[in-house]
């Protein structure tokens, strides 16, 4: 596999997401992770933020660079000349909807699609979950990159 595409929110990243990336960057000669620029759903952190702590937590991989896009990830991997998709899959209940969209991604373009099994660690994991646990003072320190810790506090100490 040549270039690879982790795209999603990634409103924060979580070590889940970490866990992917790392995975992905062994199998491909480049990774891009992708931030979905989502004018219609409202995020804790803005696209700009997601790409800089992206940068960082991903700096230590070497092979993988941050970008973000808006409409078709289709039309994203062509223009960018993305040979594969990849996503995590934490459970069965992930699979229905990723298998729809890996169909509709090789209907649409012949983009093919890799999932990656997540590390059990990590199967429960989201970022939704996050953001509820530390908005209501839970603990996340493991379940996000350190930075991301910071990042929470920091965002949640000024919004509240
Ligand atoms: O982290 P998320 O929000 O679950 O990621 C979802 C994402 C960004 C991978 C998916 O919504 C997507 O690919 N959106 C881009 C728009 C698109 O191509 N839609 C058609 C999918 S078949």
């Amino acid at each position: 596999m040549r270039v690879a595409v982790c795209p999603g929110s990634f409103d924060p990243v979580t070590n889940g997401h970490f866990d992917v990336f790392e995975r992905a960057s062994k199998m491909a000669d480049q990774v891009i992770v992708a931030v979905l620029i989502n004018r219609t759903k409202s995020s804790l952190f803005s696209v700009e933020e997601r790409i800089e702590i992206l940068t960082q937590v991903t700096a230590p991989l070497g092979n993988v660079r941050v970008d973000s896009f808006y409409g078709l990830l289709v039309d994203y991997c062509q223009k960018n000349e993305v040979n594969a998709i990849v996503k995590g899959l934490r459970a069965v209940s992930d699979f229905d909807y990723e298998l729809q969209m890996a169909q509709m991604n090789f209907r649409l373009a012949g983009v093919e699609t890799c999932f990656i099994s997540t590390n059990p660690l990590y199967s429960y994991l989201s970022s939704s979950l996050v953001k509820e646990v530390a908005t209501h003072g839970g603990d996340v320190k493991g379940l996000v990159p350190d930075i991301v810790l910071k990042r929470l506090e920091d965002k949640l100490s000024s919004t509240m």
